[in-house]
């Protein structure tokens, strides 16, 4: 979480890095600054919230600095609030740094430094840091950069910094270890530092993803220098953006959440293109294709994944036991990491996570390479760390998700793992031919109803304004509907505030079943096929008890709409795949009522996209 830019060139620097910063504002939003290097001077401006109150705050100063850095912060150490904003600065007053990620041994780090009488401000491991670099610095007499090599070597923890200094006018010094940071090479020289791709692309297509430890130095109108902590020089290999602006703005919706609800049709779409030969019935997953005899010997499939992705995986779970026969244990990442999990070396574990950055689910895939298990990802980023550090993988090409709460990238991460459910089914013969060659046709069909399925959206948004100030929610689903009601229940509190759980709907008699009342709306996927009489009794449940069921039900459904207080028609499909359209009434319900209750959509409190802490 936090985003950093960072801006070298020939223009003004602040608004390059203030527009950069908007970019990034889904990583995180409770507070932002900026340090430009103007005249020999660093200038700091800092606002508690969003990136438009640091904008408000500097609209009216005169500024001309042409090199800079800024962030967008996610409280980690301290509250949000202008000292604990980043960036921070040296002792002298000469070094400004902004970082993203967690540097655990800042405690010691900052007892050090206290005892040679250095005075801290913040609460914060980044001002640590940055005087822990003027400390090396002056300690050492070495160059700038050296300092910035020696002091990470020294440091515990997960960092993507960019480092700016008064005695290096037109200059930046910038350096990840497990979190994300690119640099763009743009005209003239100039060098436009990121998080991610997004504060980029404006200006050009051609970045560098730094690799874990290295430092880079940049320099103004300079080739740049990236050279490891262990003062390896490397050649960077430099990578073409394949991302257009448009994909990166609202494009008329009021909200990117609504616009990637929208998307969905087409992103769906694009998760299976070229991955179907419908001539030869054959799924094709080249980037696993090496290693599929490897995962069609393992013992066993674990599945890591968190929030939404671990929603994902645990559809996962029942696609590959459903159609490929593979016993599957879908895993919570922070949960798998922590508890000394068996693990084979015939074991293949797959990481699902949309920024491919999540640490939990980092860690977890780490811990399973450790233990000699073949790792593959499912990750929307591409060059992200999942990408990178997993052995083999799968693109979901779902485009970038700016809303924080997870869309579509859910729905493509879901497309992929029945894309791959599929074809270790078809490889292990353990698929029926019929079923396989029905769902691959059927699979081709899936984005023109989830194109059906969003016309329930007006009807949504009356049911929305039915309940929108209902304290709690349920969400039953059974069977591979029952993740797609967990992820209801979190599309709904994550964005509009209200409690909402999810629940496999034959457990609700085991103790849900006493919060209901005529005050307690019940989503209930119910669509026909696979356990239908059954949550149709679990409906008449309800109903004895003056619940308000709203149900997802498949078009034409006679018997849950004598039942029901709304229902909402999705289109027909295999239960194997009714998550996929299921999905898409819930995440609309979810969204209109966090708008009728006015709050941020995209940016709901305490949240952040992206979770590079453990
Ligand atoms: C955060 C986000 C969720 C997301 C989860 C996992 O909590 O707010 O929307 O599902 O992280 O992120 P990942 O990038 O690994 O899918």
């Amino acid at each position: 979480m936090c985003g950093i830019v960072g801006y070298l060139g020939n223009k003004k620097a602040h608004p390059i890095l203030l527009d950069g910063l908007k970019k990034l504002e889904y990583r995180g939003y409770d507070s932002a600054g900026v340090a430009l290097l103007e005249n020999n001077i660093i200038k700091i401006f800092k606002a508690k919230g969003k990136v438009s109150d640091l904008e408000e705050k500097i609209k009216h100063v005169q500024l001309s600095a042409d090199t800079g850095i800024a962030h967008t912060r996610w409280a980690t150490h301290g509250v949000p609030n202008e000292i604990n904003a980043h960036p921070h600065v040296s002792q002298s007053g000469k070094l400004a740094l902004v970082h993203n990620g967690i540097i655990e041994n800042y405690n010691v780090l900052r007892e050090k430094l206290e005892q040679k009488g250095y005075v801290f401000y913040s609460e914060t491991d980044t001002e640590v840091l940055v005087k822990f670099i003027e400390d090396v610095y002056l300690e050492t007499g070495k160059s700038l950069f050296e300092a910035v090599q020696l002091a990470l070597k020294r440091v515990v923890g997960a960092y993507a910094i960019a480092l700016i200094s008064t005695e290096m006018p037109g200059s930046m010094i910038i350096a990840r270890k497990g979190s994300p940071l690119v640099v763009g090479l743009g005209k003239n020289g100039e060098f436009i530092v990121g998080s991610d791709a997004a504060p980029i692309i404006r200006h050009t297509k051609t970045v560098y993803y730094l690799d874990d430890n290295e430092v880079a130095f940049l320099q103004k109108g300079k080739e740049m220098q990236v050279i490891t902590l262990d003062n390896k020089r490397i050649s960077p290999l430099l990578t073409e953006l394949d991302l257009s602006l448009e994909e990166l703005e609202k494009g008329g919706y009021d909200y990117f959440m609504l616009k990637e609800i929208y998307e969905q049709p087409r992103s769906v779409y694009d998760s299976m293109r070229g991955r179907i030969d419908t001539e030869k019935q054959l799924v094709r997953l080249g980037g696993i294709e090496p290693y599929e005899n490897h995962i069609l010997e393992a013992d066993r499939i674990i599945m890591v994944g968190c929030g939404t992705s671990w929603h994902a995986a645990l559809v996962g779970e029942y696609l590959f036991e459903e159609l490929a026969r593979i016993p599957v244990e879908t895993e919570y990442g922070s949960e798998f990491r922590y508890r000394n999990p068996i693990i084979r070396p015939r074991d293949v574990v797959i990481g699902i996570s949309q920024s491919g950055e999540t640490a939990d689910t980092l860690a977890g895939l780490r811990l399973a390479k450790e233990k000699g298990a073949l790792l593959l990802g499912v990750c929307n980023v591409v060059g992200s760390s999942v990408a990178r550090e997993t052995h083999a993988g799968v693109y979901t090409h779902a485009g970038p998700e700016i809303g924080v709460a997870s869309t579509k990238a859910f729905t493509a991460q879901v497309t992929v793992l029945t894309l791959m459910a599929l074809r270790l089914g078809y490889l292990k013969k353990n698929i029926d031919l019929n079923r396989y060659e029905n769902l691959l046709c059927e699979l081709e069909y899936i984005p023109e109803k989830i194109e059906r399925a969003l016309q329930s959206d007006l009807l949504v948004q009356q049911i929305a304004r039915e309940y929108k100030n209902a304290r709690n929610f349920l969400y039953l689903g059974r069977g591979i509907n029952f993740p797609v009601a967990l992820e209801g229940a979190l599309k709904l509190k994550e964005i509009s505030y209200i409690h909402a759980e999810g629940y496999p709907a034959a457990e609700m008699k085991h103790g849900p079943i006493a919060l209901i009342d005529e005050n307690m709306p019940v989503v209930v996927i119910a669509t026909k096929k696979g356990n239908y009489d059954k949550i149709v009794s679990n409906i008449q449940e309800i109903k004895s008890r003056n619940g308000k069921i709203i149900a997802v039900v498949t078009e034409g459904d006679k018997e849950v709409a004598r039942l029901a207080d709304h229902l909402i028609e999705i289109p027909e499909t295999d239960e194997m795949l009714t998550p996929l359209v299921a999905t898409i009434p819930l995440q609309l319900l979810a969204y209109h009522i966090a708008v009728m209750l006015g709050r941020d959509v995209d940016k709901p409190r305490n949240l952040a996209k992206s979770v590079t802490v453990e």
